[in-house]
């Protein structure tokens, strides 16, 4: 059976990234210092608490299970704002701790890595479309951890014998359709987290920036089911031997782009209490966003997405109704 490492593991997409692993086949190993991650993501899972940078935590856990064949690495501290307030705390978190992390995989012969990029590093062309050859242009100290890390990998994977996918995910939505897990906090800042606040609320939804070069004048965003950004993932695992370089790159997302006021008007077809919109201008680092063209994910992973916007949203609902009874009081951390 095969087995692999999955850092931040009990996170939202790491814990969804278990699920499908086991629903494959495929055994994950769990190791997440909890920073973000939730215990009862691991629930009935092998789980070790601690930090990717423990070296002698990484040792253990490969002495225990050596036949781990990949290590998927979702690790990291994800919020955009906190970057740009504590860059030597995020530069600290992300970049420091995957080089230590990939020192300690190295040395215990991991040969296969699969790291959780971001579609954050990309300009937005004109026709608002990327691909995975399209410039880099980073806005954040968050987008510019990746980007660093990406060319960390990448020269590692030149001269050690490791191999090293970078999958670049546009925007998850949605949870685990059979509700195992999903997002840990009860105030995500995106916008279909602000349309769930707002219909609980009973308050308008805020559209920020009506002005930008889109059909609507609202900013659009690839948005992809965070289960089937999972199950990109197995199909990397099968695939990943015959992947074409020592370090590949693959967009993950639709292939569409979905503008703010459309995603509100698949949320209000959705939902049993529509929101009302009030507009005002941009916020401070707000981009006009991009979708990806899916081209290589599915030559290279033979890969699709199954999920259209509107069961993320369904599932984003169904999970947001019983995350407080399955998250213990300090959930929202
Ligand atoms: N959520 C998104 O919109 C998005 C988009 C693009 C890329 N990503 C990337 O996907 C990955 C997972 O994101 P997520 O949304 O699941 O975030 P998350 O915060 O839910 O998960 C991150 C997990 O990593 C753990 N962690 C953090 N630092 C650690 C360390 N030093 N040692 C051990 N565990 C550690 C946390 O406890 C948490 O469980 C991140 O690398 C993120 O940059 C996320």
């Amino acid at each position: 059976m095969v087995k692999v490492l999955i850092a931040g593991g009990a996170g939202y997409i790491g814990s969804t990234i278990a699920s499908a692993c086991l629903d494959a086949g495929i055994v994950p190993v769990i190791l997440d210092n909890l920073v973000t991650g939730r215990r009862e993501f691991t629930a009935g899972r092998a789980v070790y608490e601690g930090d990717i940078a423990d070296g002698l935590l990484v040792d253990r856990l490969f002495a225990e299970h050596p036949d781990i064949y990949a290590v998927i690495h979702c690790a990291g501290l994800i919020v955009v704002p906190d970057s740009v307030a504590d860059p030597v705390g995020y530069y600290r978190a992300n970049v420091t701790k995957s080089l230590d992390f990939t020192a300690h995989l190295l040395r215990n012969g991991c040969r296969r890595l699969i790291f959780s990029s971001s579609a954050a590093i990309y300009r937005a062309s004109e026709d608002l479309t990327v691909d995975e050859d399209s410039a880099i242009e980073t806005q954040s100290p968050y987008a510019r951890t990746k980007a660093v890390c990406e060319a960390m990998f990448a020269d590692i994977a030149a001269a050690e014998p490791l191999r090293v996918l970078s999958l670049r995910y546009f925007n998850p939505i949605g949870a685990d359709p059979k509700m195992r897990t999903g997002l840990q906090r009860q105030r995500p800042t995106h916008a279909l987290g602000r349309m769930i606040h707002a219909r609980d609320e009973g308050l308008p939804f805020v559209i920020t920036g009506t002005d930008w070069p889109t059909r609507d004048g609202t900013g659009i965003r690839d948005y992809i089911h965070v289960w089937d950004l999972a199950t990109a993932h197995v199909a990397a695992l099968t695939r990943f031997d015959s992947l074409p370089g020592p370090a590949t790159a693959i967009n993950l997302g639709t292939g569409s782009g979905t503008t703010v006021r459309e995603l509100l008007g698949m949320f209000n077809h959705v939902s049993d209490r529509p929101v009302s919109v009030r507009e005002a201008g941009r916020r401070p680092g707000d981009k006009v966003g991009a979708y990806t063209r899916t081209d290589r994910a599915a030559r290279l992973l033979a890969w699709q997405p199954q999920y259209d916007i509107t069961a993320g949203i369904r599932h984003s609902l169904e999970w947001a109704a019983m995350r407080d009874d399955l998250l213990s009081a300090d959930a929202d951390r």
